[in-house]
């Protein structure tokens, strides 16, 4: 099953965001951690949200509606070190907003690379949502550059976080009905 789901409005802060009662489910991660590529492909949409080779590629926080009643929100990307320091500013500020103000927040996909492993900015982000008792979801995308070998071992990095993560890849598919599952769980 698909999510149908159609692109609503980019917004920089929370006041420019929808009044509407959808429950909202965010993608946040590292800058080029596949957050947009994920998106498309829970939706099979290629190019719903727009992705891109060169890190820093999504600015805005962008909403999607997905059927009746739950929306996706597309966060930008933190921890480009080449990213003006003006834009890096701007762009936490609306996004600790957004995280820690919006009503409308329901649940985090939280995506770090599976072959990296989580660090000081996912745990904040993971405590922030906690505080909220709000879903965490962690995906570790772009699992299918893992060798067999290393998939245990990439497992084992995420224990610090205390949950288990859904390996994901929006290249060959993998994880993605999980994940699908489980967003669609916070809707309900
Ligand atoms: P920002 O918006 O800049 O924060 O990036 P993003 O997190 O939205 O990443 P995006 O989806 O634009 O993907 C970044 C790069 O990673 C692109 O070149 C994608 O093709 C690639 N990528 C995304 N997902 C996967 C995956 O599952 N596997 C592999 N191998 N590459 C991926
Ligand atoms: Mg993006």
């Amino acid at each position: 099953m698909k999510l149908v789901a159609e692109f609503v409005t980019s917004v920089f802060s929370i006041e420019g965001c929808p009044r509407w009662n959808r429950a909202e489910v965010a993608l946040a991660g590292r800058s080029n951690v596949g957050k947009s590529s994920l998106l498309n492909a829970l939706t099979g949409i290629k190019g719903l949200a727009r992705t891109s080779k060169t890190p820093g590629r999504t600015q805005s926080i962008n909403l999607f509606a997905v059927g009746e009643s739950l929306a996706l929100a597309d966060l930008p990307g933190y921890g480009y070190a080449k990213m003006p320091d003006a834009i890096a500013n701007r762009i936490a500020a609306s996004m600790s907003e957004y995280l820690r103000e919006r009503k409308n927040l329901a649940g985090l996909v939280m995506l770090i690379d599976a072959r990296r492993g989580p660090g000081r900015e996912e745990l904040e982000l993971a405590e922030i949502i906690r505080q909220r008792e709000l879903t965490l979801i962690v995906a570790a995308t772009k699992c299918d550059k893992l060798k067999r070998s290393e998939r245990g071992k990439a497992v084992a990095a995420f224990a610090s976080l205390g949950i288990e993560p859904i390996l994901c890849s929006a290249t060959d598919g993998e994880g993605i009905e999980e994940l699908r599952k489980r967003i669609l769980r916070i809707a309900e």
